[in-house]
């Protein structure tokens, strides 16, 4: 398959046009930012570890039944996706209290929830992702009433089976952020990715944090994090 136009450049992501109507081309960069573009910096080796993990992710839960845009790794960047338009909502699920949620309602990081929460940002870096609500999703026209119910269905899905799977490599699933898109027949999927990008990842008997918090909030070793959730989910497939 080869790389047409550039449709869309990230800041973790360039999309690229196929001779498939249908189907794009995501090619993973090493550059990180966090608090809306403010902080800037690179984690090398991060484009290869997150297309990765993505696509192992997806194909596990397609098979678990919840659809995805994933088509075809390509090399270690890049994947051939679906072709969809984004929903503009950022679907985020918290199992244990940590960053926006501990901030916004004044509680420690590292509390178990009983169940977990699902909450929505609208996706639109000019405003800085506000948080809402279904009733404001459903006024801006983000989506419809089924297709927010959906996406809850899959969102809640996938958490069930990331937490286990996590669980299974000796990580607790904190909160992990996800984006669904629109295929051309309208059919909902789960686009983007889920990475240490996107999750909040501890290890469950050091609590040490193996995700993107390791940059955006200096901690160091930000690399290392990533190559041990790599290591992990791959001795996870042998
Ligand atoms: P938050 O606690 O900052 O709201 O983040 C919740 C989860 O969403 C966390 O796992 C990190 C992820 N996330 C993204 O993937 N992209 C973002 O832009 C933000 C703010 C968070």
């Amino acid at each position: 398959m080869q790389k047409l136009e550039q449709l869309y450049e990230g800041k973790a992501k360039k999309v690229f046009a196929t001779e498939d109507p249908n189907v794009v081309i995501v090619d993973y960069k090493d550059d990180a930012t966090a608090f809306n573009g403010v902080k800037k910096g690179t984690i090398t080796g991060k484009g290869v570890i997150n297309n990765k993990m993505t696509n192992h992710l997806m194909q596990k839960l397609e098979a678990a039944g919840i659809p995805t845009h994933f088509v075809e790794q390509l090399s270690d960047r890049e994947t051939a996706v679906k072709k969809v338009s984004i929903v503009p909502l950022e679907v985020i699920i918290r199992n244990i209290s940590a960053g926006s949620f501990a901030k916004r309602y004044g509680v420690e990081e590292g509390i178990l929830f009983d169940a977990p929460t699902i909450e929505f940002s609208y996706k639109n870096d000019d405003l800085g992702d506000p948080l809402i609500n279904d009733y404001h999703a459903l006024a801006l026209k983000l989506a419809t009433q089924e297709e927010i119910d959906l996406i809850k269905k899959y969102a809640f899905a996938v958490n069930d089976f990331l937490k286990t799977f996590m669980k299974g490599i000796g990580i607790d699933l904190v909160d992990f952020k996800l984006e669904f898109g629109k295929t051309a027949d309208g059919t909902i999927v789960l686009a983007d990715e889920i990475s240490p990008d996107t999750c909040r990842l501890w290890d469950e008997k050091t609590h040490e944090k193996l995700d993107k918090d390791r940059f955006r909030r200096d901690l160091g070793n930000v690399e290392d994090a990533y190559e041990e959730v790599m290591r992990r989910l791959m001795g996870e497939q042998g």
